[in-house]
């Protein structure tokens, strides 16, 4: 096969997932043929029907044009593969049970596309991975019999708003040599011209300590959350009281359920990398990871909670997200099961058929936690004599006598 026979410029490989399917809608408007293959059978369907699979900002109607235009297509068919000049590989890549990397996602992933890889064609990781994987998929590669051009461009976006931050971020880019740099240079030129160039295994660093900055400043806040609240103090009036024209604190978080599927695990991927000396990551994940257990608690010192109904707001990882993957309102229905006599949970965009209205818990609930600072929950009318915990200092509330 040559050059001229690569009817699509890219093939998105995980192209319907959170972060996949964006970029493919994006380099599809940039006048790009773009196949999305995924093995998710009902989100190709969706796809290919104009329908997006989760929320994304703007995604909807750039979906419908690209159909329209005929620049995207979408399968799960991974011969269709073989088609492509450039493969972009998005496949999740989560910690295992013990919270160390797992290498069997990508070679997993990449497995049933080996029938349909070419020497031509660039192989673009974007992923996040612990770092030296991208060699190690090099040298999987090779010992296939594959020279098919290694390539990693960390992906820095937010969920929910990647089409915005494509081109409002620089993008870090990577190779092993001359001709896969200048391709993915190429590549990201279509989205932004700020492009910072590192070896691979410092582009794989650069994405976990990013993830893992920002984790730690939550739990940093968390645990402050934690120390205030226990003296029974208000920790959200401190907050306000010192950050007030006070610029050293200005990119100071509020506290909140750090959680979603990326800064924990890539927090565990760092410290799997550093040998488990990584004391600062391990200590964010314990507090981060515990807020839901100190809620628990401090809503048990409000009012003894096994014959009572407790309602959570909020079941994404994030507001107004429809995400659920790796929330800490999960994590804390659980702890609240084992103490409450009943969890109602509630959440404006997640679909999960055990959640109920909203109306149902405000109906019912003797206490509610904030999960999800959901901008819906901001001008709620709460019952007198509901206790309530609101660490996302969110509800704006009439207190109940
Ligand atoms: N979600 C985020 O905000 C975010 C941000 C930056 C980076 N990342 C990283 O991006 C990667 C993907 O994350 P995500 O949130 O998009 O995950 P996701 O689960 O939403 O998407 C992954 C997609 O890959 C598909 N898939 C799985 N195995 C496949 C295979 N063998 N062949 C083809 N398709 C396959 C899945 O069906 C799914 O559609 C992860 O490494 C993550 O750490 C995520």
């Amino acid at each position: 096969m040559t050059s001229q026979d690569f009817s699509f410029d890219i093939g998105v490989i995980g192209g319907c997932g959170h972060v996949g399917l964006p970029f493919a809608l994006l380099v599809a408007s940039k006048q790009q043929k773009v196949l999305v293959y995924d093995i998710n059978e009902s989100a190709v369907r969706q796809v290919r029907a104009g329908k997006m699979p989760f929320f994304e900002e703007g995604a909807d109607a750039l979906l419908a044009s690209n159909l329209a235009a005929g620049s995207l297509d979408c399968t799960t068919d991974p011969s269709a593969l073989a088609k492509c000049r450039i493969l972009v590989l998005i496949v999740g890549t989560p910690v295992d049970e013990h919270l160390n990397p797992s290498f069997d996602a990508i070679p997993r992933a990449l497995e049933r596309c080996l029938p349909y890889l070419r020497d031509e064609q660039i192989l673009v990781l974007r992923s996040t991975v612990y770092p030296g994987t991208s060699s190690k998929v090099r040298q999987w590669l090779l010992d296939r019999g594959l020279k098919t051009c290694v390539t990693f461009c960390p992906e820095r976006v937010a969920e929910g708003h990647s089409l915005r931050e494509f081109s409002e971020l620089p993008q870090i880019v990577s190779a092993f040599d001359e001709r896969g740099l200048r391709a993915v240079q190429d590549l990201f030129r279509l989205m932004t011209d700020e492009i910072v160039v590192m070896p691979p295994k410092e582009a794989e660093l650069a994405k976990l300590l990013t993830n893992a900055w920002r984790y730690i400043q939550f739990a940093t806040v968390n645990q402050f959350y934690t120390i205030a609240e226990g003296h029974g103090l208000d920790f959200n009036r401190i907050l306000q009281g010192s950050k007030y024209k006070y610029p050293r604190l200005a990119g100071m978080p509020g506290p909140g359920f750090a959680a979603g599927p990326c800064l924990f695990k890539d927090t565990m991927q760092l410290a799997a990398f550093s040998q488990n000396q990584f004391f600062l990551g391990h200590a964010a994940m314990l507090v981060n990871e515990g807020l839901p257990a100190f809620v628990v608690e401090r809503l048990a010192q409000k009012m003894p909670l096994a014959d009572k109904t407790v309602g959570i707001l909020g079941m994404a990882f994030k507001a107004e997200s429809d995400d659920p993957r790796s929330s800490l309102s999960y994590k804390l229905r659980k702890v609240l099961n084992l103490q409450a006599r009943r969890t109602l949970c509630t959440d404006p965009f997640v679909q999960d058929p055990s959640l109920v209205t909203l109306e149902q818990v405000l109906a019912e609930a003797d206490a509610i936690v904030v999960g999800t600072p959901h901008k819906a929950y901001r001008d709620l009318k709460i019952r007198p004599g509901v206790a309530v915990v609101d660490v996302w200092n969110v509800l704006d509330y009439t207190s109940p006598a």
